[in-house]
């Protein structure tokens, strides 16, 4: 199995307002967040968290995607940066490492990324997502 991917838009500002001349977008300090707490739970070799310039999804700030070629693709937003969503985050993530094709049981998804799930997309090796199914 190839290596899964988190990628996080570094760039993300969840207010309105731009940070502060030395202040850090909040992008910045969520992929912070989770390269501390990833350091605990994976290896390099598993996991790479990669920060990205842009998502194209500026208005839904934070915003990452979790990837692996032979697995559908998520886009996750409106992420906020505390370390309670960012471990939220690496328990889907470890989730989707877990499944073969990258599913999720819904029921057991972390409550505080319920309504962060945006987009999916499937492997580029299915032709469709039913093909993904929860059950395989
Ligand atoms: S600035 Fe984060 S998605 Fe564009």
């Amino acid at each position: 199995m190839s290596k899964h991917t988190l990628f996080v838009c570094k760039s993300c500002h969840r207010s309105s307002e731009e940070p502060a001349e030395g202040q850090s977008c909040d992008g910045s300090i969520l992929l912070d967040t989770l390269n501390a707490l990833s350091a605990q739970q994976f290896t390099a070799e598993d996991l790479e968290i990669r920060p990205v310039g842009c998502l194209w999804a500026c208005s839904r700030g934070c915003v990452v995607a979790l990837a692996n070629p032979e697995k559908r693709t998520y886009l996750l937003v409106d992420l906020p940066t505390d370390e309670e969503h960012a471990s939220a985050l690496l328990q889907l993530t470890q989730m989707y490492m877990n499944h073969r094709k990258g599913a999720f049981i819904w029921d057991k998804l972390p409550k505080q990324l319920e309504s962060a799930m945006f987009a999916c997309i499937p492997s580029s090796l299915s032709s469709s997502l039913d093909e993904d199914s929860e059950e395989d």
